[in-house]
């Protein structure tokens, strides 16, 4: 790649909103599309180009909007179509770009199309979904559901199983039927027709179920990750995408991110490969799985960090690997990740502010499209407040139900401290925008307990600092925007041993960046050889003090090469 071929989405960053948790305009505790309104130019202060919004359909949220139950519809508790409308011109007007969610891979169970087809064997929309007769009385197979619990649900009506791969409210849609895809290429294309600007595809890597229903060869035990191995990347997952493509995607010049569970780098190279048959890039998940359970059967809960020579290992693999081939995403954290700071920073008040700007640093000079999670910006923390009477998210309680009441495999204690590592609901606590009640988000009751660091922790406080977390991602941004090699660059990691600092190259035709960041909360001495004439391009301490690296310092040169 070179400057002049770089596209949009290349260079762009993204901001994802959920709009639940971001700003409730009507105080009925729940975050709402005028409310994502307000703050337009918020997210253009901070100079993002993209906002992806989480699913703001109808839903009966069982998984809070990722069971849809009306695709062409704006759930009433954010709006309506026409505050969508508004809500789109205005983005646009401000230079800023929309990506919608789109979840395809199931729909709600209480969608017209699900509730016809369970209706009778015979109904048109039978084939919409995946229906199977029971084998010697049981589930059809051993798969699991990410969620806990097996992946079928028997319906009495009919004497036959359902596949959800989700929650039982998430019936998965059967890509294999031909007018089921041509039913959501149409409904994809009324979308496109309204001006929005792409699609993250919700769990696309599932779509395609391997042939037969196979039962899944896992670990004993291995009930959470099971689904995930048997049914990524089936066989005709690529075919459906290329399908897209040409019926939607070529229709105009849209972004769009795959999230792929399950996807590996040959895999990547293939959905995101710079021929442009497919996506533009995918949110891989290898990263954000390197502290899971050993333990199989515990899936990800667990309260260990990963090392940061096995980080390193990962994220370079990414870098090295699709360089020139494919487009990477970069993410530490989104609605489904626990907050970047408190798993890879520093949560302790004396460290929160310069570990957050570190973390941020290490990802926004990588090669790929950076995105940032609402509340990221201003080094939201996890929820440590938050107890068993509080969590909302159906992960969460799902493991509960099944891990400590049905399983017996680890006690409330134990798994409430991995949900306070890494539970989904540390991200979808309220948006922090001041230090008055309820943090500005809402003057009702939010649909979630605030972080009670909220009086510290917040927008205006950050606006009102020049050394906040803020203004540094703003210029994490901006370097972005003016500089071409953070684009284009070749990386080239040092030291992949360090257990302390994590530093690598982006490598030009004549100039080269060096990316150092301390992941600890002590000093290090490290010599990278410097030259005479690099500049300090961005730093998290107010100087620099040569090979004296300070806790969680992050700083990047720029030299001539
Ligand atoms: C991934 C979404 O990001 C997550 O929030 C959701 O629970 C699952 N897919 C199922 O739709």
């Amino acid at each position: 790649m070179t400057k002049e071929n770089i596209k949009w989405w290349q260079k762009a960053v993204v901001y994802q909103i959920y709009p639940r948790s971001f700003q409730d305009s009507n105080n009925d505790g729940i975050g709402d599309l005028k409310g994502v309104e307000q703050h337009l130019d918020y997210v253009k202060k901070l100079g993002a180009d993209v906002i992806w919004l989480n699913p703001v359909y109808n839903s009966p949220n069982k998984d809070n909007g990722y069971d849809i139950s009306d695709y062409q519809s704006i759930n009433p508790e954010f709006g309506d179509m026409a505050q969508f409308d508004h809500l789109l011109a205005e983005a646009h007007e401000r230079g800023l770009k929309i990506v919608m969610d789109l979840v395809v891979n199931h729909s709600s169970d209480q969608h017209k199309w699900f509730i016809e087809s369970r209706s009778s064997k015979d109904n048109d929309k039978r084939d919409f979904y995946i229906w199977r007769d029971p084998v010697d009385g049981h589930e059809p197979n051993n798969w699991g559901s990410f969620f806990s619990g097996p992946a079928w649900k028997f319906d009495e009506k009919t004497g036959q199983y359902y596949l959800h791969l989700f929650a039982e409210g998430q019936p998965d849609l059967n890509w294999a039927n031909p007018k089921m895809r041509e039913t959501i290429w149409n409904m994809m294309n009324w979308w496109v027709d309204k001006g929005i600007d792409g699609f993250r595809m919700d769990v696309i890597s599932l779509i395609s179920k391997p042939d037969g229903l196979p039962d899944g060869k896992v670990p004993k035990g291995d009930i959470y990750g099971n689904s995930n191995r048997a049914v990524a990347n089936g066989p005709h997952v690529h075919e459906y995408l290329q399908e897209m493509r040409n019926k939607v995607l070529n229709n105009a010049d849209m972004m769009t991110v795959g999230e792929a569970s399950g996807v590996d780098i040959e895999n990547a190279k293939e959905y995101a490969s710079n021929d442009g048959k497919e996506l533009n890039m995918v949110f891989q998940f290898e990263h954000v799985e390197l502290d899971g359970n050993p333990d199989p059967a515990l899936g990800k809960w667990y309260d260990q960090r990963v090392s940061l020579p096995k980080l390193k290992e990962n994220l370079s693999k990414w870098q090295y690997e699709l360089d020139g081939k494919a487009w990477n995403s970069l993410y530490w954290n989104n609605h489904d990740q626990p907050r970047a700071v408190s798993r890879y920073g520093s949560d302790k008040p004396e460290f929160r502010v310069v570990s957050a700007k570190m973390v941020g640093t290490l990802l926004h000079f990588m090669q790929g499209t950076p995105y940032i999670y609402q509340g990221e910006e201003i080094g939201m923390t996890n929820a440590y407040n938050l107890g068993w009477d509080d969590f909302n998210d159906i992960e969460i309680l799902n493991a509960r139900e099944y891990l400590v009441n049905k399983d017996h495999l680890i006690d409330d204690d134990t798994l409430l401290r991995y949900v306070h590592y890494k539970g989904r609901d540390n991200a979808r606590t309220p948006m922090q925008w001041t230090a008055g009640k309820n943090a500005g988000f809402t003057d009702g009751t939010p649909w979630l307990k605030m972080n009670d660091n909220f009086g510290e922790i917040n927008v205006e406080e950050a606006l009102a600092d020049k050394d906040s977390v803020f203004y540094y991602y703003q210029k994490l941004i901006q370097l972005r925007h003016e500089l071409p090699i953070i684009t284009t660059g070749h990386y080239q990691l040092l030291d992949p041993e360090d257990e302390e600092v994590y530093t690598y190259k982006r490598i030009g035709d004549d100039e080269e960046l060096l990316v150092i960041n301390n992941f600890t909360e002590s000093e290090q001495s490290r010599d990278y050889g410097v030259p005479a004439n690099a500049e300090i391009l961005i730093s998290n301490y107010p100087d620099d003090q040569g090979t004296t690296l300070r806790p969680f310092e992050a700083k990047v040169y720029r030299y001539k090469n």
